[in-house]
């Protein structure tokens, strides 16, 4: 049976950008091929019940991409979050997608293609993108520095062509699952262990200057999980998730972090994980 894709759905949630940057490379290439695309940010309130009714609804010739940062070596919550809200549909085959900071890709993919094959749904492919490290936005040299790159682009292109191709060929089109889990089982167990909520405690704290605050709250309309409360000043909620969006967008510099003691460990992950290739397709 061939199963040519009429339509695609792209979701991911990005809150520095470059996973975004890599979901418009794949709406770019998708319409390029006259597939009619539907595109979903996670971090737009409102926006994710609607696309999972749409999804829902499909009963063939369609295909989802899912793309998160990985962070702490997982996928972000609101990813998984959408994953997790998603009803069983053995007709749609998906693809994740994750952008790395250079210090380790960790089991994010390999997490986001299990969860989705719980819903029922055929891997069919998969990628990892190098990109700039968004922790380190106010250092000298950050890992990932100008990534994603053409090259980067260009691997998703070859990704969006080999797999609408495999499935209009009437193949099933999985891919086996394990080529997504790429780190030996030990540091798999280690990663596992420690998730963004555990890594909290690493986390540089905020301050928030009370005199300097003027209350526009411009620092919740970059949050991706809506999880700045005002008191009248800025307060981080439970969901939090430690994009650090609110400290970069502040016009006042009124909440402050001191990311001195971070870049010493980014640096010491990439050493030790020294993970290849930066980029990877999987089809
Ligand atoms: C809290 C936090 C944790 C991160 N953890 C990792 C990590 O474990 N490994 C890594 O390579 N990059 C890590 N990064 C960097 C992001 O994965 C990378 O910059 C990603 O491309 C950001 O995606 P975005 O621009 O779509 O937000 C982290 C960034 C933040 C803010």
């Amino acid at each position: 049976m061939t199963e040519k894709i009429q339509k695609a759905f792209v979701v991911y949630c990005s809150p520095a950008g470059s996973t975004r940057h890599v979901s418009r490379i794949i709406v770019k290439k998708l319409q390029e091929m006259e597939i009619e695309v539907i595109e979903c940010d996670l971090s737009k309130k409102f926006s994710e019940t609607s696309i999972i009714t749409k999804i829902n609804r499909v009963k063939s010739n369609a295909c989802l991409f899912v793309g998160s940062p990985v962070y702490v070596s997982h996928a972000i919550p609101p990813v998984m979050n959408f994953i997790a809200r998603l009803q069983k549909n053995p007709h749609m085959p998906v693809v994740p997608f994750v952008t790395w900071g250079g210090a380790t890709s960790g089991i994010a993919l390999y997490e986001m293609g299990k969860a989705l094959t719980k819903k029922d749904m055929r891997v069919v492919g998969g990628a990892k993108i190098l990109a700039r490290h968004s922790m380190m936005w106010q250092m000298e040299n950050p890992l990932g520095e100008n990534h994603p790159d053409k090259t980067g682009d260009q691997m998703i292109q070859k990704m969006i062509t080999g797999i609408c191709g495999k499935l209009s060929d009437g193949g099933n089109g999985s891919i086996d699952l394990s080529v997504l889990s790429y780190y030996p089982p030990d540091i798999v167990a280690e990663m596992k262990k420690m998730t963004l909520k555990k890594a909290k405690s690493h986390m540089p704290k905020r301050k928030v200057d009370e005199d300097a605050c003027t209350e526009c709250k411009e620092c919740s309309s970059v949050c991706p999980t809506d999880a700045i409360s005002f008191t009248p000043y800025p307060e981080f909620e439970k969901n939090c998730i430690f994009c650090f969006n609110c400290v970069k967008i502040c016009p006042e510099d009124a909440i402050q972090a001191d990311f001195s003691k971070v870049e010493k460990r980014i640096k010491d992950r990439a050493e030790l994980f020294k993970e290849t290739p930066p980029s990877q397709i999987f089809i």
